[in-house]
């Protein structure tokens, strides 16, 4: 197979991302520059500071990346991006510089759907470990701030199709970390601070209800095998803004506000808060119902991963996405995944959350089918994945 060194560039969310990966299965340089500093006060992302920050950090990045790599614009094979789902301009950023490389350099232009990059986040590791042993069929689940979707992915030569087997039904799940964390006034993102604070908390002191999917009316339908269809389809979709609702009913009732601003309040003095200043400034009580949330949502999600990967029978679960990082999340699956003789895996933290290594692994497969992207694609916020 043809050796290529591939430029990744990766600007959907709050990441500017460059990378440089031979053919597929060799990491050579990852170079992230986050946008956590700018979005902080807002405890969000605001997507107008997003575009202004990718337009400033891109230029150096790639710079970077092509240093740290040992390779040139003129050495590299190919320039690949993020074509969406995302942020539509913070994409453009990405893939305007992307265009203007390839026409200058005369270099084939690749466009990456960012989820499936997130799935090759998985095989370049595995690859680059020299792991040849994968089983198919995979299910992947891609676990971030904007998606938690289930898809069957499979190989047929050099190309790669996936069905999308479940999706949540409103928030993500690294949204509702990122919102109760907002909630609970420990900044953001959520994620990383309840991963941690989690440890100190007891996750069974608070129950909360399962998530409750609502099912379309069966009324008036008399095709009996398409509602059995849907309705085995709707088993594995997930939904997170009810337990986001639930903590915000429990902070009212246990009348948590007062201290919870007096956290945001001392917390947002700290430039760079340590596990100490968090948990200075957390109660038992905030702790246990940080550690209850994080339960419920990493049962759920190895839950419906589980009987998914049951009900399709997979032989291997990938793990991949913002969180992806989750300490407990990765134990669980481990442990629960182990009990059936399936293989999981994850990428490593590093390549978990947003990065521009996974955009160039992914275009490898394109780069030998020769499926370049026209010079007049644009970004697609809302691009899907098959
Ligand atoms: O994949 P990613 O970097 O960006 C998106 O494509 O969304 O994921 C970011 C998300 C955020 O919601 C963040 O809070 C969450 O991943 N995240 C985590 C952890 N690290 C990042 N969630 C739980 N535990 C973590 N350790
Ligand atoms: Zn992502």
């Amino acid at each position: 197979m043809a050796e290529a060194f591939i430029l990744g560039i990766e600007s959907s969310c709050d990441e500017t991302a460059a990378a440089v990966v031979r053919s597929g299965e060799q990491l050579i340089s990852n170079v992230v520059a986050s946008q956590i500093a700018t979005h902080q006060p807002y405890g969000g992302v605001v997507p107008e500071l997003a575009s202004r920050e990718h337009l400033r950090a891109i230029v150096p990045v790639v710079r970077q990346a092509l240093a740290e790599a040992k390779q040139t614009y003129e050495t590299v094979d190919a320039i690949a991006v993020t074509r969406g789902p995302g942020l539509a301009g913070s994409l453009l950023v990405g893939i305007s510089y992307a265009k203007a490389l390839a026409f200058a350099l005369e270099k084939p232009l690749i466009a990456v759907n960012h989820l499936e990059g997130h799935i090759h986040a998985v095989l370049l590791e595995e690859r680059q470990k020299g792991n040849r042993e994968l089983q198919f069929p995979v299910l992947a689940l891609v676990v971030s701030g904007g998606h938690t979707h289930l898809y069957l992915a499979a190989q047929k030569d050099d190309s790669w199709m996936y069905e999308n087997i479940g999706h949540t039904r409103d928030d993500a799940a690294g949204e509702a970390f990122d919102k109760v964390a907002k909630v609970l006034g420990l900044g953001y993102p959520g994620g990383p601070v309840i991963d941690r604070l989690s440890q100190h908390g007891n996750a069974k002191a608070v129950k909360f209800p399962p998530a409750q999917i609502k099912h379309r009316d069966r009324r008036g339908r008399n095709d009996g095998r398409a509602v059995e269809a849907d309705d085995d389809r709707r088993r594995f979709d997930f939904s997170y803004s009810g337990i986001k609702t639930a903590i915000l009913r429990y902070v009212e009732a246990h009348d948590m506000r007062e201290s919870i601003e007096q956290r945001r309040q001392a917390l947002g003095k700290i430039a760079k808060p340590k596990l100490e200043d968090y948990l200075g400034h957390c109660d038992p009580r905030t702790l246990d119902l940080v550690a209850s949330f994080q339960r419920a949502i990493v049962e759920d999600l190895v839950g419906k991963t589980l009987v998914a990967a049951r009900a399709y029978d997979v032989a291997t679960v990938f793990v991949t996405g913002g969180v992806a990082a989750n300490q407990e999340l990765r134990q669980t699956f481990e442990r629960e995944a182990a009990k059936e003789g399936l293989p999981v895996y994850f990428p490593s933290r590093p390549l978990s959350t947003d990065n521009a290594a996974m955009i160039a692994a992914a275009a490898y497969p394109k780069f030998l089918a020769k499926d370049f992207a026209p010079m007049d694609f644009s970004a697609e916020a809302g691009l899907v994945l098959r």
